[in-house]
């Protein structure tokens, strides 16, 4: 068992001598959480294998599970991918700092435990102050996985890294809540027309703006391959200790369903949680024990900011049984709905 400190850091203008302390850490090799703008990190130098091996352990993370590289300016994409193309740098232009992780190839001096054995290695610039000064402090590039324990849904608060990490790292930089609330795009460049690994804030209609076609994730892919190198492709994500139902369709039939199958719960003296549009939540009073709302399904943004957090919040409700409303999967909405899927994995209900 580590001896865990947890520290407040404006996120705005970080305390220098906060983040020089957290970065003295990283140099001896421990781990450090960080916030970003999409999720908490679980940070240690990503050019060192024995302080990687350090993250997977921590974490319970599977060793073929492969990490992302945090990097403080695009400059450093050039100490750890071979190759960086014209296609590379007008992304990073476009957008980094930002939540688009790039699958490159990689150079050789990259321990092999960050990529889990993979010829290539993803990068990412973090749009977070505190992240960004804790790298360039650190010298170093980080690698950092959310900061959850494997398979759980990832930290949007300070407080859910301590939940899931305590005793396990270092140091937790308590920088508020995460802007955006799902983990960055990641985008994989090796292959032509590039492919979407995991969808995220970036969106794949962005992306196309861009580079064209670009071939987007398939939920239920076979191929070994993508089954290794997918997020969520072979490994549970985002699991919940209650069962969780998604529910797709048309907003009325959602609803109808919901009501439906809460009633059969209810009617066995269980407890049942929804979490919903803002537009719907008052559909669910009476069939419903507790109901979250997680912002106007007109508004993604809203939606994913809050989405992790709402799952966290009911495990602590009491609730025998989760179900959840679908959105739309245009823009922001695949990432949310990519992540939904993989939460309820075979528990989907098509509503008709
Ligand atoms: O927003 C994020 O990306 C957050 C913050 C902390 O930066 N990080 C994050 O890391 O979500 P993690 O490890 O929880 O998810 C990264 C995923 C991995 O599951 C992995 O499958 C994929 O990115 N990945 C990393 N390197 C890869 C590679 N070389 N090829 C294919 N996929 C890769
Ligand atoms: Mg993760």
């Amino acid at each position: 068992m580590k001896a865990t400190e947890i520290v407040k850091v404006d996120p705005n203008s970080p305390d220098i001598d906060e983040i020089k302390r957290a970065a003295a850490i990283i140099k001896a090799g421990g781990l450090v959480a960080f916030p970003t703008e999409t999720v908490y990190g679980l940070g240690a130098d990503g050019l060192k294998a024995d302080t990687v091996d350090k993250i997977f352990l921590a974490k319970g993370r599977p060793q073929d599970n492969p990490l992302i590289l945090h990097v403080a300016s695009p400059d450093d994409i050039l100490r750890v991918a071979t190759e960086v193309s014209p296609i590379v740098d007008k992304l990073v232009q476009l957008f980094w700092p930002g939540p688009l992780t790039l699958v490159l190839p990689k150079q050789s001096h990259v321990p092999d435990k960050v990529s889990a054995g993979l010829p290539t290695i993803g990068v990412r610039m973090p749009d977070n102050i505190i992240a960004l000064t804790l790298i360039a402090e650190s010298g170093t590039l980080l690698a950092a996985p959310s900061a959850n324990l494997s398979g759980r849904p990832s930290p949007t608060l300070a407080s859910h890294v301590a939940d899931d990490m305590w005793g396990k790292v270092d140091l937790i930089l308590d920088g508020g809540p995460t802007r955006l609330g799902v983990e960055s795009t990641v985008l994989d460049l090796m292959e032509d027309p590039p492919r979407i690994l995991r969808p995220g804030s970036v969106t794949r209609e962005e992306l196309e703006d861009v580079l064209g076609h670009v071939e987007a994730q398939i939920l239920k892919d076979e191929r070994p391959f993508l089954r290794q190198v997918r997020p969520g492709g072979k490994y549970p994500h985002y699991t919940l200790d209650i069962p969780f139902f998604l529910v797709e369709g048309e907003p009325q039939a959602v609803i109808r369903r919901i009501q439906e199958e809460a009633g059969k719960y209810r009617s066995q003296a269980k407890k049942v949680g929804v979490m919903c549009s803002e537009e719907s939540k008052g559909q669910y009073l009476g069939c419903a024990d507790v109901i979250r709302s997680l912002g106007s399904r007109h508004d993604m943004t809203q939606i994913a900011a809050g989405l992790y957090r709402t799952l966290r919040d009911f495990e602590t409700c009491n609730v025998h049984v989760l179900f959840a409303e679908g959105f739309s999967e245009r823009g922001l909405g695949f990432a949310v709905m990519n992540r939904l899927r993989e939460a309820a994995r075979s528990r989907i209900i098509y509503a008709c």
